[in-house]
């Protein structure tokens, strides 16, 4: 069991945009960007640029044939800025030249003449003047106000989690050429092909059919390849359109980290309600998403936000209102997760904080208000085949949760000027788009007359192993060896219409539909079978590449069967369409069932804590999560582990600073701190849930990609923990990231509550 990229990937002989072959006159690109966050732009002086020695050619608004409008959700983001500058990082032009360097030369010669304008860039600041995305949206359950007057305890806490860099190894870029009959070609690291194509249309006023994207594999996209990978695109379609040539287009990391959107920060305020038991009566939440600039899937990501606010929980009286809010900055955007995260750290916080003025472990109130199946979540639908619960007797028990805890304390009582922390964080998060709509997908099999088999499907390869997964699918469908299945280059000439590779349900949706074409081409394979075999009416089977006739093996193979089909003229191809079933979301009332199931599972995470330097280490993650019943056991912890440390990374070490006028600090790799070996948990361990098995997806499995991250909100509330056994000051709460500055000022903070 593998992932068949691995071998190319350690030799570096797999392809990224930049490592395609340059085509015959091959040009290159680079980007004019706005200096100011907000601005009038008076004036914009080409001369010098164009005069330079090798430039080919300058592109701006005033170039573009058809609509300068790029916005996917809301057409509220220009390709390039006309007379108005609303990001540091907004294209404003491109420029084309023989060579990287002398196109980048060049766009500094480029005079940009902006007239500056006051910026926001704090979410709640937006909020008071106005500046929204989308009217505020409220998801209700029950009657919050009629239940303070019954709670026994309440407590009210701001929240506040900071943005997050993608960080994918391969930056932002495109490769575009003109093709025959005034088409175009391009070749784009994106996770959404399709939006390519048809916004590169738009801009170019071309129909779809003219324009072409191939994808063969991503260095990475977490989410920040959804949306903003087609600017990129299309910018390079429109030099090449213009100039007639290949043009390719590639950001350097610094140019990357300034000017791409991010994890949109948040500024929450909670009031939860509970008995004194520990029950959660009522919680109300309001969440101000920082958007950025233009809407980019900021209203799908604050709907996710507002379904996964009660977590793993039930409470039978909710009221969350979630605001996106315009500000200056560049837009933000998706990342794993997909605003699940921000919503489930601030009512973990919530928790946290009810359970200190209760005086009790916040696992006390985690576990009596877990849900239960058939509960209501404030979406309207309910939960069913929850194994919320398993999860968590499965790893208090398996791992000893006790025994870790009564280590804890122990460590605690005997060292002052260290000290440990555990957390358990459950998750419950909802596969499939809210969109329905987007949940579709196709596949095109053809099985060749040598037997091997080409699959082509909407999914994109960016590092989660869905191309091995849909070989295993492939494979066990015609029951062949996994060698002969090879998976193609995501293209929009053989997969129209798609639907990004996002929502973890990539593998699930373009398995599925696999799944459905291996069987239609083994269904037309078996009844050739039947007739080469003289056996009609039996029962034909195929089994590592032989036939068997009621369990007999004869003998033909997979191979002389594939030939005897293809010279008795049937069809060796399938293209087949997979949509989810039963699942509808009324945006309206905010009610439906948008999700076809839920993943589970739950985490224990340990910390050490250097009480006087703020320095900490992540001892160790231990979880049980639902696979379901797992494609690829080796793929699927490794996104586990994966997400784990992105999640851990989010809530700890990784932290975007700006100056006052909304200039990206933290541009380099050098400032911006993600987790390494290093800092990686001293010990991952994941324990498969057994006898899990998910009728609603592809061979019973889950989806993966996304749910894992948020075990890392676990981190957060281990170091609050060792941090209040260190002294116990109330300065603490709730500013993620929890980098080790805030550590060594919180402990040392006056105490004032
Ligand atoms: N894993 C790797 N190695 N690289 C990635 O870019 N993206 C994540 C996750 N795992 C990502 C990854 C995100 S944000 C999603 S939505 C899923 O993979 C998408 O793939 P899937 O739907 O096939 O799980
Ligand atoms: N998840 C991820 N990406 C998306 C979604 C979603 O729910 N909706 C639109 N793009
Ligand atoms: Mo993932 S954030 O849905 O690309």
């Amino acid at each position: 069991m593998s992932n068949y990229d691995s071998t190319q990937h350690v030799k570096g002989s797999s392809l990224f945009v930049d490592d395609v072959t340059a085509p015959e006159g091959l040009l290159y690109a680079a980007i004019l960007t706005s200096p100011e966050a907000h601005g009038n732009i008076l004036n914009i002086d080409f001369t010098e640029a164009e005069k330079a020695e090798g430039v080919k050619g300058i592109f701006s608004a005033k170039d573009i044939p058809g609509d300068n409008q790029i916005g996917g959700i809301i057409l509220d983001e220009p390709l390039f800025a006309e007379d108005k500058v609303d990001f540091i990082g907004q294209p404003v032009a491109i420029v084309v030249a023989e060579n990287q360097l002398t196109a980048k030369e060049a766009v500094k010669k480029i005079k940009l003449n902006i007239e500056k304008l006051p910026a926001v860039f704090d979410a709640r600041e937006a909020f008071a003047k106005n500046e929204l995305i989308i009217p505020p949206r409220t998801f209700t359950l029950g009657d919050v106000e009629n239940t303070w007057n019954r709670c026994d305890i309440i407590v009210e806490h701001r929240v506040e989690s900071g943005g997050q860099e993608h960080l994918y190894l391969e930056t932002q870029g495109s490769l575009a050429h003109p093709t025959e009959g005034g088409g175009i070609k391009i070749i784009s690291s994106t996770q959404s092909p399709t939006a390519a194509q048809k916004i590169t249309a738009r801009v170019l006023g071309l129909p779809m059919h003219k324009v072409e994207v191939d994808v063969t594999r991503l260095g990475g996209g977490f989410g920040g390849k959804e949306d903003q990978a087609t600017a990129y695109a299309v910018m390079c379609a429109l030099a090449s359109f213009k100039l007639k040539r290949p043009v390719k287009l590639i950001l350097s990391r610094q140019e990357d980290l300034r000017i791409t959107g991010k994890r949109h920060p948040y500024s929450s305020d909670f009031k939860i309600g509970l008995s004194s038991d520990g029950k959660i009566l009522a919680y109300e939440v309001t969440f101000y998403q920082n958007a950025g600039a233009a809407a980019d899937l900021s209203p799908a990501i604050l709907e996710r936000t507002l379904c996964h606010c009660t977590n793993s929980y039930f409470i039978p009286n909710v009221k969350a209102t979630g605001i996106s809010c315009r500000t200056n900055l560049p837009p933000n955007t998706a990342f794993r997760g997909f605003g699940g995260p921000q919503g489930m750290f601030v009512l973990e916080s919530a928790i946290y904080r009810a359970a200190e003025k209760m005086g009790i472990d916040p696992s006390v109130i985690q576990e009596k208000n877990l849900l239960n199946e058939e509960d209501e979540f404030p979406y309207g639908q309910k939960v069913q085949n929850c194994n919320i619960r398993r999860c968590w007797n499965q790893t208090k028990d398996q791992f000893i949760y006790d025994e870790i805890k009564s280590k804890v304390v122990a460590f605690n009582n005997s060292n002052k000027l260290y000290k440990k922390g555990v957390a358990l964080m459950p998750i419950t998060f909802g596969i499939s788009f809210t969109s329905t709509f987007l949940n579709q997908a196709n596949a095109l099999v053809h099985v060749y007359t040598d037997g091997s088999v080409s699959v082509s499907t909407a999914a994109i390869e960016m590092g989660q192993g869905v191309n091995e997964k849909m070989r295993n699918i492939a494979a066990s469908v015609f029951s062949v060896n996994i060698d002969r299945i090879k998976v193609n280059s995501t293209n929009t000439s053989r997969n129209a219409n798609t639907s990004p590779t996002a929502a973890s349900s990539g593998a699930d949706m373009n398995g599925k539909a696999t799944e459905i074409a291996c069987n239609n081409i083994l269904e037309r394979l078996l009844e050739t079978a039947a007739k080469e075999l003289k056996s009609p009416g039996t029962s034909i089977k195929i089994l590592n590449e032989k036939i068997y006739v009621d369990g007999t093996e004869t003998d033909l193979t997979w191979t002389k069967l594939v030939q005897a089909a293809y010279f008795s003229r049937v069809n060796l191809s399938s293209h087949a369409h997979y949509s989810t079933p039963d699942i509808y979301f009324d945006k309206t009332i905010n009610k439906g069932k948008p999700f076809a199931y839920h993943v589970f599972g739950v985490s224990i995470i340990e910390t050490t804590l250097d009480c006087i330097r703020g320095t900490y280490e992540i001892d160790s993650v231990k979880v049980v999560h639902d696979f379901g019943k797992s494609l690829n056991q080796l793929i699927d912890r490794g996104q586990a582990e994966g997400a784990i440390v992105q999640g851990i990374g989010w809530m700890t070490m990784e932290e975007l600073l700006y100056n006052d006028d909304g200039k990206l600090l933290t541009d380099t790799l050098s400032t911006y701190k993600v987790p390494d070996i290093f800092f990686a948990p001293k010990e991952i361990l994941v324990h498969f849930l057994e006898d899990a098995p998910n009728p609603n997806a592809v061979f019973n499995s889950k989806a993966i990609g996304e749910p894992p991250f948020m075990y890392g909100i676990g981190s957060y509330f281990s170091l609050m923990n060792a941090m209040k056994a260190f002294r116990n000051n109330n300065h603490y709460k709730f500013i993620s990231p929890l980098t080790n500055e805030r550590v060594l000022v919180s402990l040392y903070a006056e105490t004032k509550e």
